[in-house]
């Protein structure tokens, strides 16, 4: 390099970090809700998949209370055992390309939950339905997810 382009690079490099510590502070953040979001596959039809889920959602009450059924989603709220943990539950069907499969798309939220740190509550609202109501081992049962997309994901051991 010669001395010109040297100059003209730290003068840029100075210009750069001149500007990123005159930035303001980025936003605290606002309150943080775990939840996790996950999709599964089935090789039955969703008129089969949805009733057999809101059906264990009933059958798990008062843990699990269902809030609204309407044609391709079901609502449902979820609350701890020691009453002190709320989260809400969605369930999206859509059939599947192949025919007579059903794709769910499952989200479970914390309300007023503040900590990132969820220990797979969120996951296992979601799985220990699906677990409950013998669907982890209907025929074609996938389960797509990461830890990104649903919170202590691969860490979670949920108990039923
Ligand atoms: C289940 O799916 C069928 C077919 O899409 C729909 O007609 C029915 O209303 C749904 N039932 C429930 C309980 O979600
Ligand atoms: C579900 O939770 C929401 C939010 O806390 C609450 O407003 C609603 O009354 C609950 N519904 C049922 C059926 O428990």
């Amino acid at each position: 390099m010669t001395m010109k382009t040297l100059l003209l690079a730290s003068a840029l490099l100075a210009g750069l970090f001149g500007s990123l510590a005159a930035a303001p502070a980025p936003p605290a953040p606002s309150t943080y809700n775990a939840f996790c979001r996950t999709q599964w596959l089935f090789a039955s039809p969703c008129a089969q998949i949805n009733t057999t889920i809101v059906m264990q959602i009933q059958a798990m009450s008062p843990q699990y209370e269902l809030v609204s059924v309407i044609a391709d989603a079901i609502k449902a709220n979820h609350t701890s055992v020691d009453g002190l943990q709320a989260e809400t539950l969605t369930f999206f069907f859509s059939s599947t390309v192949m025919i007579g499969g059903c794709r769910v798309t499952a989200m479970s939220t914390s309300l007023g939950f503040t900590s990132i740190l969820d220990n797979g509550l969120n996951y296992c609202n979601l799985y220990n339905l699906l677990s409950a109501s013998g669907l982890t081992s209907s025929p074609g049962f996938m389960e797509m997810t990461n830890e990104w997309a649903c919170l202590s994901y691969g860490l979670a051991t949920c108990r039923v």
